[in-house]
């Protein structure tokens, strides 16, 4: 769900790009890694570009300026981005005058450092540096590195439009950074202090995308819930943007179960077209654990609002995050996640193995779980959740859902991928319908993963 995958054979044809000088302008490649929010900031900087001339360009042989938006949440996150830039490294040898920039959460928490292991390398840019991209990119062209790496407490974009590709999905970013400060995370770190972009700006984009014909927004943050404008929390803006955008589909990721509210999910059940689907990362089953992640809540106060969740929303979907392998954790602890997965029955589960972060709390604790213990309880865990949908989907066969058909399916041009509004990926015969239609299907066959039905 995070990577952009890209032809890494385009790299030889690059040899073949413009080496004329030039300052102002030019074709830009960006690939992005990481999160939603990462590729929503792709966006923003891409509009940032386009309006001082630098235009993106898919195709790696026409650019002269190419830049990568990083992750830095696990070690192989970054791990792979190193991997990219050794590859661009031969490509800047060849074609001095591109341009090479290391953006987004890797750039802020490495600065310049990332100049001592890439020489080559022309920019490092932060999340809320983009506005000077434009003049940085200059700079370069006039034999200038530059880092820009500041954090603010106020940028929030809010004023620019993201540079969309055309399509029916379209994410809104409404607030950046994270307060929360858990134990093991980077991000609070990468992406600076919470701050909410104004309400009305959000609302009035979101109205925009519907007249544009999208089908579905996704407002994003690193933590939704905490959101705050003008004495408007996010309950009062999710409600303001379902009613302003007709039979949209609205979603909205990513929910801290310390912060989410009765009022939230009550809001979420009065409207037809707020999805069913919250994605409540729990991280452990350990009160132990929860309590060294810095998590603010017991698993009796999390059990206690999925029990509010699925009163207020019956037909909620629900998904969560798991960490295996924080310091300490013993076998106990990890039973103890195993058991919360069996009690709440999550539809989905997203799963990591503990990964040390400089800088993060954690980072002081023995990070003593072996590697191979640590991926046996990540198999462990994955494979119960397997069954644990399995078995959810196995009771949806024979039932009548509604679908948005959102795209091509990936091992067929005779089928089309929908999601039902509690986010159940549905693959259906193609027949007459097209992606951004809604339609209604019968389950008749599912995996754990997948669900597979025909319109009715
Ligand atoms: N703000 C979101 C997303 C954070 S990153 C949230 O709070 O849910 C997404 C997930 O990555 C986290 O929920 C956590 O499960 C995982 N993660 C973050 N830091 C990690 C680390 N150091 N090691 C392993 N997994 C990590
Ligand atoms: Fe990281 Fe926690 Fe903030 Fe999520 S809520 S971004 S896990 S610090
Ligand atoms: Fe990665 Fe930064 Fe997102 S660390 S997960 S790209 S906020």
């Amino acid at each position: 769900m995070f990577f952009r995958n890209n032809d890494f054979n385009e790299l030889q044809k690059v040899e073949n790009a413009s080496n004329n000088i030039q300052v102002s302008g030019g074709n830009v490649y960006i690939e992005t890694f990481g999160c939603q929010m990462n590729f929503s900031d792709t966006e923003i900087l891409l509009r940032i570009l386009a309006e001082n001339n630098f235009f993106e360009t898919s195709d790696l042989s026409k650019a002269n300026i190419i830049l990568l938006n990083t992750c830095s949440v696990r070690k192989h996150a970054e791990e792979k981005i190193y991997s990219r830039l050794h590859s661009f490294k031969k490509l800047k040898k060849k074609n001095p005058n591109i341009v090479i920039g290391i953006l987004g959460c890797m750039a802020e928490r490495m600065k310049s450092k990332l100049f001592d292991d890439f020489e080559f390398l022309d920019l490092i840019t932060g999340p809320d540096e983009y506005r000077k991209l434009p003049d940085l990119i200059k700079n370069v062209r006039k034999g200038k590195k530059g880092v820009a790496t500041k954090l603010s407490k106020k940028e929030t974009y809010d004023d620019i439009i993201p540079l969309r590709k055309k399509g029916i999905s379209a994410w809104i970013s409404i607030m950046r950074g994270c307060d929360k400060f858990c134990s093991f995370c980077i991000v609070p770190f990468t992406r600076g202090r919470e701050r909410s972009r104004s309400y009305n700006s959000i609302i009035k984009e979101a109205k925009c995308l519907s007249d544009e014909g999208v089908k579905e927004i996704t407002l994003l943050g690193q933590n939704v819930n905490s959101y705050k404008y003008a004495g408007n929390d996010f309950a009062d803006l999710l409600l303001a943007v379902a009613d302003a955008v007709g039979k949209v589909r609205i979603r909205f990721t990513t929910s801290h179960p310390y912060d989410l509210s009765i009022k939230l999910l009550e809001a979420i059940a009065s409207r037809e077209n707020i999805c069913n689907y919250i994605h409540l990362p729990v991280q452990s089953g350990s009160n132990r654990i929860l309590r060294l992640m810095n998590r603010f809540y017991t698993i009796e106060q999390y059990k206690e609002i999925i029990k509010s969740a699925r009163e207020i929303i019956p037909s909620v979907g629900i998904s969560t995050d798991i960490i295996a392998g924080f310091p300490s954790e013993t076998e106990e602890d990890h039973k103890l996640t195993l058991k919360l997965l069996e009690e709440v029955q999550f539809d989905s589960a997203f799963t990591f193995i503990y990964s040390p972060r400089e800088g993060t709390k954690a980072y002081k604790l023995t990070d003593d779980v072996p590697a191979e213990v640590k991926k046996r309880r990540l198999g462990e865990i994955i494979n119960l959740q397997r069954k644990i949908s399995l078995n959810i989907h196995k009771k949806l066969i024979g039932e009548e859902k509604e679908i948005l058909i959102e795209s091509f399916s990936k091992k067929s041009k005779e089928y089309l991928l929908g999601r039902t509004d509690c986010n159940k990926t549905v693959i259906v015969p193609k027949g007459n319908l097209n992606i951004g239609d809604f339609a209604f299907v019968k389950i008749n066959k599912v995996n754990s993963a997948t669900l597979f039905g025909t319109v009715i």
